[in-house]
């Protein structure tokens, strides 16, 4: 049977006489009016609390992971690089004008997410300078910034000649001409404009499959170095530890591929055992998520989400010394931090004598967000003082560079959202049922109909695919790796090759058997609606915020030391208020596709696999030196197959609405 209709090489070519029209049509004005990319869509939820300003305030960024043009079909997060570049340059106006410090930091993971970073190789040849126009304070680097050392490489070229001495890498090593070397500056002392001393220094996990030539130090290494004493020996207002690293985890952890712990915490607990009597600011990453966590009242972390969804926000006050701080202390016309970190358990004692006062916020990556905080703007529109030039020209710049590289041509519609973790599995709207009709209907050898088991590690899907206008580059944040499809023909369809799937999952400590939904679907917005605010403090809700909650969108709720927004919207960290979605629904770590498979009939298969489970299969199918050659066009990867399935299977529609 062919599939003439779903061939892929065909489908794939882009219909250059629609991307033309589109790109003419988008170019008619961008020079007089940027503002954001022109294919995103404005929020309607501006925020309604103004940020609390301290002494210090932090403006923080994370696991970016190339999403330097905002999120197109959602709403909260509409903004791209250049608002952001126009929010940070009136924030640090703000900050003049209160007579405060603010610092700007990144904590890693620039690349490997968005097809901006990944469509060049190495990753990040085009994102690189786009990125290096917000003037960061600090930065330092991510494990996905390290796999591969051309990526490596770029970086160093691109952002660590150009940041310089503001790029840290405290404990990082690569070995280049039989030496190892720094990437980045070890530490850094920052006086800043009124005054606080500041001792920086950038930790990243141990805990990643790093290549040959690298190596990532832990605390024992760390403390021993020469540069760390040196370091010791400089009088400090503030430690500052920014890390590529979770913040919620002990300094001992269970690791999968090196070493025992964690550096950024535990060179947190360092300081704590041997500074106690200066605060110490963490700011992490890593796990993609929005978090604040209290160690003890001298000190706590921020960590502030991922793919330019949210900016960090955090206000320390009663850290600056009277005497050689220069700032304002009291400020009158926006809040100030009132609250305190009390430990977490009884065991870590209260040991500084400073109380540090702080706040956290985590924002929407939007331009309403960003026109509030930064202008007082409350809408309908945001004001055209918020574009700075540089923005400007950046918000063009993204968006030329999108379309040069193809990466805004629509492929079809999606008619609805799919979800990695806000569905159960095999559910309609979870994205592994999509995914599995997707390989179905575009993995086929020879476009022929044969019969295909195709296992999927389902940990290659690395984002919800938005309803909405579907283009090359949601398939890049979708299905970022480009992997080959390979197969080894006609294994007997038998019992151990009907259990493939559940063995391979079985050995990842993952359930065998997910075949099935496993709870009631429902529907999204019944699943929506049922996890509201409940009872009272959706009255909360209602009064304290003068928001209706019926007119709250689906976004992020989060729960951290300092509150939980799904109970109080008083304490709660979420700039804007949204309603929940399920976050946590598991999947399988492998998925299978059966592609014109018969039970009864079916007496063999070719069995189709990407190369990091070619040793697992053959070993558990007990193959013997079998021949494994590509399925398809070794042109064709992971990466097109939800391409190939928009364009053949959604189509364009004359109007594509995102959304709720
Ligand atoms: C890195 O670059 C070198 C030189 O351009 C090239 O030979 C090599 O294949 C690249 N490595 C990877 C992993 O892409
Ligand atoms: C670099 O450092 C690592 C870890 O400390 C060490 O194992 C390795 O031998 C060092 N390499 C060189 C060339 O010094
Ligand atoms: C405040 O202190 C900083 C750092 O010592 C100094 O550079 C700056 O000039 C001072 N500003 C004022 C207004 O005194
Ligand atoms: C700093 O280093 C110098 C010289 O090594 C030493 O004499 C001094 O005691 C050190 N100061 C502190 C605060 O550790
Ligand atoms: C936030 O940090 C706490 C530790 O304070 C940790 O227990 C929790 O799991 C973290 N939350 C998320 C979503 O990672
Ligand atoms: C977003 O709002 C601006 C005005 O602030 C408007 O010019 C623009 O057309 C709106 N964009 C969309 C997609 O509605
Ligand atoms: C796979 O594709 C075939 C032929 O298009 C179709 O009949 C079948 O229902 C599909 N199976 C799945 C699981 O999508
Ligand atoms: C496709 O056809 C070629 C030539 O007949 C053959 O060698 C190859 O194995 C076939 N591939 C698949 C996936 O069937
Ligand atoms: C396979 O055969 C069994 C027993 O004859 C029958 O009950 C079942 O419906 C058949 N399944 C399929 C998929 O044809
Ligand atoms: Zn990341």
């Amino acid at each position: 049977m062919a599939f003439s209709a779903l061939a892929w090489t065909a489908a794939i070519a882009i219909p250059a006489v629609f991307a033309q029209d589109r790109e003419s049509d988008r170019s008619k004005s961008p020079k007089i009016a940027p503002r954001m990319q022109h294919d995103s869509h404005n929020t309607t939820h501006w925020p309604t609390k103004p940020l609390p300003w301290g002494e210090i305030n932090f403006i923080h960024t994370t696991d970016t992971h190339g999403w330097l043009e905002g999120h197109a079909n959602e709403v909260n997060y509409g903004a791209d690089w250049g608002d952001f570049v126009s929010f940070v340059t009136h924030m640090r106006d703000k900050a003049d004008q209160q007579n405060v410090d603010l610092l700007v930091v990144d904590t890693g993971d620039i690349v490997t997410g968005n097809g901006l970073s990944d469509i060049s190789t190495p990753e990040g040849q085009l994102s690189n300078p786009i990125f290096r126009y917000l003037d960061y304070d600090l930065l330092t680097i991510g494990n996905n910034d390290l796999y591969d050392p051309n990526v490596t490489r770029q970086i160093e070229n691109d952002l660590v000649s150009y940041y310089e001495d503001r790029y840290l890498t405290s404990n990082v090593l690569v070995e280049e001409d039989g030496k190892n070397t720094s990437i980045g500056e070890k530490y850094k002392y920052i006086t800043t404009k009124h005054g606080l001393r500041i001792m920086a220094f950038g930790f990243t996990l141990q805990d990643f499959n790093s290549p040959p030539g690298l190596y990532v130090q832990g605390e024992e290494e760390i403390t021993n170095e020469e540069w760390f004493n040196d370091a010791m020996n400089k009088t400090v207002d503030l430690y500052l530890l920014i890390g590529h690293a979770d913040i919620g985890q002990s300094c001992k952890i269970k690791t999968k591929y090196h070493g025992d712990q964690n550096p950024l915490i535990c060179m947190k607990d360092w300081f704590r055992e041997n500074k106690p009597e200066i605060p110490l600011q963490v700011l992490g990453g890593h796990t993609h998520v929005r978090n604040f966590t209290c160690y003890d009242s001298g000190s706590s972390g921020l960590e502030s989400g991922r793919y330019s969804d949210t900016v960090g926000w955090l206000a320390l006050s009663g850290v600056a010394p009277s005497d050689t701080w220069n700032g304002s202390k009291t400020l009158t016309d926006v809040p100030m931090p009132t609250r305190t970190c009390t430990p977490h358990s009884s065991t870590s004692s209260s040991t500084t004598d400073k109380t540090v006062r702080l706040d956290r916020r985590y924002l929407d990556f939007n331009r309403q967000t960003f026109a509030y905080h930064a202008l007082g703007a409350t809408g309908p529109d945001v004001p055209a003082s918020f574009d700075t030039p540089t923005g400007q020209y950046l918000t063009n710049d993204i968006e030329g560079t999108r379309s040069q590289y193809k990466l805004t041509t629509e492929l079809g519609c999606a008619p609805q959202s799919y979800y990695i973790a806000a569905s159960p599995y095999n559910c309609p709207d979870n994205i592994y049922t999509l995914v599995r009709s997707a390989l179905n209907a575009t993995v086929h050898g020879n476009n022929s109909d044969s019969a295909r088991l195709i296992i999927f590690n389902t940990y290659g899907i690395r984002y919800d695919l938005y309803q909405g206008p579907f283009t090359v580059g949601d398939a890049f944040t979708v299905s970022s790796y480009a992997d080959i499809f390979y197969y080894i023909a006609d294994v007997p369809y038998d019992d151990v090759t009907k259990k493939l799937q559940g063995e391979l999952n079985a050995r990842k400590g993952s359930d065998p058997d997910y075949e099935e939904p496993k709870k009631d679907c429902g529907s999204n917005s019944v699943r929506l609606s049922t996890s509201r605010y409940a009872g009272a403090s959706q009255q909360n809700v209602l009064t304290s915020r003068a928001s209706d909650p019926d007119n709250l969108n689906p976004g992020h709720v989060t729960k951290d030391d300092f509150g939980d927004c799904s109970v109080n919207p008083e304490d709660c960290g979420d700039d804007t208020l949204h309603i929940p979605r399920l976050e946590n629904e598991p999947h399988p770590y492998f998925m299978q596709v059966k592609g014109n498979i018969d039970e009864n009939e079916t007496k063999t298969v070719d069995v189709v696999f990407t190369i990091d489970i070619q040793k697992s299969i053959i070993d558990l199918l007990g193959l013997k030196d079998p021949v494994v050659k590509p399925y398809m066009d070794e042109s064709f990867t992971t990466r097109d197959f939800l391409q190939v399935y928009a364009k053949t299977v959604w189509c364009e529609k004359p109007t594509c609405e995102i959304g709720p």
